[in-house]
């Protein structure tokens, strides 16, 4: 990765569970970014509990700082010279019932160190113990604003690593300042061809609160949604393939560790590998309860993703047309989807519009084809119900090439990355300081 001339600032809203954490120590160890704002909501767990993970990893760093003053080069965004603003977001979903992610990320979102490792839990009664941190004193989306209106105009990431709530909010609250001058938003969640990681459909952020999701996706006036052109949403369909294995991790990073039956000794090593080890030894466990000895590595791939594509200009989005601006070996394609809010087992799921794709309809007729002839003649097709009426076989008059178009709507999705050799690399190499 080369470092470009300008750091890109980044507002990172997220519910520090167990991903979201080793998320933020990549973006502390990313020069590339400028972390200006880190703002905290309910999801893996509630929003005072992940606060305190990030007043956790303060005092990991900082003690890791003190044992070894050589390791401050690496988290370039952790200085007291330029304090990164902490505030408290959203509490709960926009509408419908708050539920959680205890049972995989722990009470405290950490897989429980509060009572595995006291060693590691912090006093919130001293907030001179947290020179890298300011505490904000208004809500995160008049925090957010703040940043947004002093910034150059579009010179901003908004990374989303939780539920869209906050974000949601924001966009409420001062959407005509954020649409103006935002730079770019790039959100881990939802899964659209892959089964769902907190149901069957769906993927959690988008499961703790899809009312937040339709509502930046599929506005309703009077409240409009964010300029889809400027957002990137990472889906579990994206993330899923990379992960750090455990082995890889005891191999290279920890050769202590093991699970919670072993439990990581501070004093056998360095502060920031305690604290990892200390939270990760849980995750193991639920993960080979799951079927793997691994952690995916979704919300990383997030923070990566905005590591490695800066805002797009207006000109680069005028020459991309429909097609979403990504650098090098990133790929985003646009994808059309409803997400559901009510579902009685489908809540936070991404119904996607299967009539659309390729060989919808195989093996016969190509229905998708049929739909958009029907279409050129004045039938609508963007309610739900029409395709019934569709015959089976019709002859085209026209071969369909309206498929071979590029959407010109729908939600960018990040479809490639440079791969999960490249990501397990980086993570390595920049939060641990491990060339393996
Ligand atoms: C599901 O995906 C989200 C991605 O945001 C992640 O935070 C969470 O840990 C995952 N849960 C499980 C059980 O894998
Ligand atoms: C913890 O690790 C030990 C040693 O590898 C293993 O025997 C045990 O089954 C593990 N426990 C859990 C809960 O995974």
């Amino acid at each position: 990765m080369t470092v470009s001339s300008r750091r890109i600032p980044v507002i990172i809203d997220t519910d520090p569970g167990v991903d979201d954490v080793l998320a933020i120590l990549l973006a502390l160890a990313s020069p590339e970014l400028d972390i200006r704002a880190i703002i905290v909501t309910f999801g893996n767990t509630d929003v005072e509990a992940a606060y305190l993970n990030i007043l956790r990893l303060h005092k990991a760093l900082a003690l890791q700082f003190e044992q070894d003053p050589k390791s401050r080069a690496r988290f370039s965004n952790f200085t007291p010279g330029s304090q990164i603003i902490l505030a408290k977001g959203a509490n709960g979903p926009l509408e419908g019932e708050l539920l959680s992610a205890e049972y995989f990320h722990g009470r405290d979102g950490l897989g429980d160190i509060d009572k595995g490792h006291p060693d590691l839990n912090v006093d919130t009664k001293d907030p001179g113990a947290y020179p890298m941190l300011q505490f904000a004193d208004k809500p995160g989306e008049d925090v957010a604003l703040d940043i947004i209106s002093t910034e150059p105009v579009k010179s901003i990431s908004y990374i989303i690593l939780g539920p869209m709530t906050s974000f949601a909010r924001l966009m409420r609250k001062h959407g005509d300042t954020v649409r103006d001058r935002l730079g770019q938003v790039i959100c881990m969640g939802g899964a659209l061809d892959v089964p769902g990681n907190s149901s069957a459909v769906a993927e959690f952020n988008f499961f703790a609160d899809p009312f937040a999701v339709k509502e930046i996706f599929e506005p309703v006036s009077p409240v409009q949604g964010f300029p889809l052109e400027r957002f990137l949403l990472v889906p579990l369909d994206t993330t899923t393939p990379h992960e750090i294995t455990f082995p890889y991790y005891k191999e290279h990073i920890d050769p202590t560790f093991e699970n919670t039956t072993r439990p990581s000794d501070p004093s056998q090593k360095a502060p920031l590998l305690h604290f990892t080890s200390a939270f990760l030894e849980r995750t193991r466990e639920v993960m080979i309860m799951f079927g793997k000895d691994a952690m995916e590595l979704h919300d990383i791939v997030a923070v990566w993703c905005a590591i490695e594509n800066p805002p797009p200009s207006d000109e680069e989005l005028a020459q991309a047309g429909p097609l979403p601006v990504l650098k090098g070996r990133w790929g985003a394609v646009r994808r059309k989807f409803q997400v559901e809010r009510l579902g009685e087992i489908t809540r936070g799921m991404l119904v996607v519009d299967r009539r659309e794709g390729e060989g919808a309809y195989d093996p016969g007729v190509n229905r998708a084809a049929v739909q958009a002839e029907l279409e050129m003649h004045g039938f609508h097709s963007s309610g739900a119900l029409e395709s019934t009426a569709v015959p089976a076989q019709v002859e085209l008059e026209t071969a369909p090439e309206l498929e071979k178009k590029p959407l010109t709507v729908g939600v960018p999705v990040v479809n490639v990355t440079p791969g999960p050799a490249a990501l397990l690399r980086t993570l390595t190499e920049r939060v641990w300081g491990v060339v393996a």
